[in-house]
């Protein structure tokens, strides 16, 4: 098949092309699987995109694309801009992304499957306040659809208003998103890669592994722990795969699924829990299209599930394409 590779470039590598070091890797390795692969690096300029696309008249994208431009929102319209060019592509729709992106609404679709997720209140700017319930502190603040732990913190964790509306404000003012206050959820953290459309299977559950985590700090996964890797945050956790007994292994993947089924995921996702001492699963969100970089949790589940980057790679292409023949 002909497959163009969809990547995003941020700002700071608009010329000098360098891309997400993923690119690299699901390129070469659908290169190795005998297609013929073109990679498309777009920063945020909709003529490039189109023009890119035409050329190239790719049978498949392999979408990478996280944000567009400076909009880290941007991965969703430009899904839209893909249906209405007819381009097939691999992952989830603009439906489907804004879905799991907005954790708020995300916790309305799991309510409805009971699902369990931690309480909730939402503050935004433009809308009234919202919330599920009474809660009960100490609350984590958030954003309420920006990823990748972005305005994730020391700070996140509060235990009192005053300390609450400050971190509300400054969510809404440095990041311009609405900002969520969840229950803080106590407990093991488990990520769960899902695979698949009409019959999703769940890999094995990874653990983060917070043994090194400095004392006295929450155990988040904050942005410190996720991308400052001189960090005591980030040299003190790790992620594993998690040993568990079968029956407990069980209910998270069941969790897992049930909660990618219930956001509508297409082909690959990932779902992040945390499991309370007197055994609740709680999800605290659902990554759909997650990162498929060859160390991801995703990849490391999904080779212990037998599955080696180059099937996994090639197995998120044959989901896609299945699910899209069986559309037209
Ligand atoms: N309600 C909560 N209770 C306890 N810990 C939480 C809660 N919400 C978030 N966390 C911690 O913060 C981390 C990041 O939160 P979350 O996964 O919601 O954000 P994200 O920025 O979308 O992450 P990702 O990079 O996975 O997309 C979690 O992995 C967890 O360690
Ligand atoms: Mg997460």
């Amino acid at each position: 098949m002909k497959i163009t590779v969809l990547t995003y470039l941020d700002s700071d590598n608009e010329n000098s092309k360098e891309y997400d070091p993923v690119v690299s890797q699901v390129a070469r390795t659908l290169r190795r699987l005998g297609h013929r692969v073109s990679v498309l690096g777009v920063h945020g300029d909709v003529k490039r995109l189109i023009a890119g696309l035409s050329r190239r008249k790719p049978d498949l994208v392999f979408n990478l694309m996280e944000m567009f431009g400076d909009n880290v929102f941007g991965d969703i319209p430009v899904t839209g801009l893909l249906d209405l060019l007819g381009v097939r592509y691999t992952g989830s729709g603009p439906g489907e992304l804004y879905l799991s992106q907005d954790k708020g609404l995300t916790k309305k679709l799991l309510a409805f499957e009971e699902i369990l997720y931690p309480r909730y209140a939402i503050f935004s700017r433009q809308a009234a306040f919202e919330t599920g319930g009474n809660l009960r502190m100490p609350l984590f603040v958030k954003p309420l659809r920006s990823d990748a732990s972005l305005g994730i913190g020391g700070k996140s964790l509060v235990h009192d208003a005053a300390a609450l509306m400050e971190r509300v404000a400054a969510i809404q003012k440095e990041l311009d998103d609405a900002a969520l206050a969840e229950e803080y959820i106590e407990g093991r953290e488990f990520y769960v890669g899902v695979l698949g459309n009409a019959q999703p299977k769940a890999l094995p559950p990874v653990e983060v592994d917070f043994t090194g985590f400095p004392e006295g700090v929450p155990k988040v996964m904050d942005s410190k722990a996720k991308w400052d890797e001189g960090s005591k945050e980030y040299k003190g956790t790790k992620s594993v795969m998690a040993t568990l007994p079968d029956e407990l292994r069980a209910r998270l993947q069941k969790v897992a699924v049930d909660a990618y089924r219930a956001l509508r995921v297409r082909d690959y996702g990932r779902v992040d829990l945390r499991l309370t001492d007197t055994g609740g699963i709680y999800v605290l969100e659902v990554n759909a299209s997650c990162y498929l970089e060859k160390s991801s949790e995703f990849a490391m589940a999904a080779a212990a599930a037998g599955l080696d980057y180059p099937r996994l790679i090639e197995e998120v292409v044959n989901l896609a394409i299945d699910r899209q023949k069986r559309r037209r």
